[in-house]
């Protein structure tokens, strides 16, 4: 049932790595698929020692790349499976939590102490989040002004009163249920979790620089594409798209007459690229169904370009696409045409050391590894 990933299961070992002590793991279970990642430190570094993805379609009865409910028991199988296919050694490192599954605001609020905000701030959270406070776990964190900055652009525009004399905090909330049922999930593999993470963090670790400029991030899964705005490594505009690769698939399917296994497969080897193997028309309606959920999900995009813009006076310097989504072939130029700024497409292990024989298929799958990275990237700068 794993996915066949090239030299996925025979990394580790022919790398000739011993038991995982120190090692730690990044792991992303997705809507579609779970993704792993084993680095190791060393001399400042983060050395790639293993990493594999697994479908979870088969899992639940439904296709490869597409999204799936599994139960939390069903999701800890597919991980065992995962760890062993990927001879993964380590026992210990972090677990990503779906952006859809929490609640990522930033509010504005009035400049007082800590001990104030820590009571104010569960009543304000109310008003955005549509749970009882006792069914959620909150989390925040106060984004920090800098004051020469504040008073070199002209943010004036929008502000009202108390937003100008106030500070803005990054409220994050997760269902307690999503909670549990991640910690099913961890103990029924056995694993030490030492920390959750919301994904979308774990992606901006491993796939921004420390630039200063805004940057919109991509994340084209396979139900849904995640997109954000992330200044000076602080999050700023979420958004979320009910359209992602299995609608393209799907798209693909209905053109061509083909089931969504074949569609599928046709998508990832040969994607926007004209491919021999089909004619002038098949390959032109290939194109045209790719395109319809690129162009819906762009012109989305570009709306978020564009109330950024207004709202905080300034541009998104660039947009990185990151997710399984992002490894479809001859993406990059199309992205380029239909965004409003540079697009370029993740490359998550240039964060690790790897050996040069899978530079190329390290850059081509890379885009779905980034929540995996960046998780594993975390649990080593903890140590
Ligand atoms: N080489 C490829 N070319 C095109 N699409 C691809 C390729 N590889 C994977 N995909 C698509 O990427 C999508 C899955 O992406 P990803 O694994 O990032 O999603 P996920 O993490 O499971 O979902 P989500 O992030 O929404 O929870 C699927 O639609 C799959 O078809
Ligand atoms: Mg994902």
């Amino acid at each position: 049932m794993a996915f066949s990933l090239p030299s996925f299961s025979q990394l580790g070992a022919s790398l000739g790595f011993k038991s995982g002590t120190g090692s730690v793991l990044g792991i992303d279970i997705g809507a579609s698929s779970a993704k792993i990642v084993q680095l190791r430190p060393a001399h400042g570094a983060a050395i790639l020692e293993t990493y594999g993805e697994i479908a979870l379609g088969p899992y639940g009865d439904v296709s490869i790349g597409k999204a799936v409910k599994l139960t939390p028991e069903k999701t800890a199988e597919a991980i065992l499976d995962l760890i062993r296919e990927a001879n993964v050694t380590a026992r210990a490192g972090g677990l990503s939590i779906p952006f859809s599954s929490s609640l990522v605001s930033v509010l504005d609020m009035p400049k007082v102490d800590s001990d104030q905000l820590k009571r104010m701030i569960p009543i304000e959270a109310r008003k955005y989040i549509p749970l009882p406070a006792s069914e959620v776990m909150l989390d925040w964190f106060v984004i920090p002004q800098d004051e020469a900055e504040e008073a070199a652009f002209d943010r004036i525009t929008e502000k009202t009163p108390m937003q100008s004399k106030g500070q803005e905090v990054l409220l994050v909330a997760i269902h307690n249920e999503t909670v549990r049922a991640y910690q099913t999930i961890a103990s029924e593999t056995g694993l030490s979790i030492k920390f959750y993470e919301i994904e979308i963090f774990s992606a901006i670790r491993s796939s921004l620089g420390h630039g200063m400029a805004p940057v919109l991030v991509i994340d084209l899964g396979a139900a849904t594409t995640k997109m954000y705005v992330v200044e000076k490594g602080i999050v700023r505009v979420t958004h979320l798209v009910t359209h992602g690769g299995q609608h393209m698939t799907e798209n693909l399917a209905r053109s061509l007459n083909w089931d969504f296994e074949k569609a599928e497969r046709i998508k990832r080897e040969h994607g926007l690229v004209e491919a021999s193997a089909f004619s002038a028309d098949e390959n032109d309606k290939i194109k045209v169904a790719l395109l319809s959920t690129l162009e819906r999900v762009f012109s989305e995009a570009n709306r978020v370009l564009l109330s950024y813009g207004k709202r905080y006076n300034k541009n998104v310097s660039r947009a990185i696409l990151t997710g399984g989504g992002a490894s479809l072939p001859g993406l990059a130029a199309h992205a380029n045409e239909l965004l409003q700024t540079e697009v370029e497409i993740a490359n998550p292990f240039a964060r690790t050391e790897t050996p040069a024989f899978l530079d190329k298929v390290l850059r081509e799958i890379g885009p779905g590894f980034a929540v995996a990275v960046g998780l594993a990237l975390r649990e080593l700068q903890h140590r």
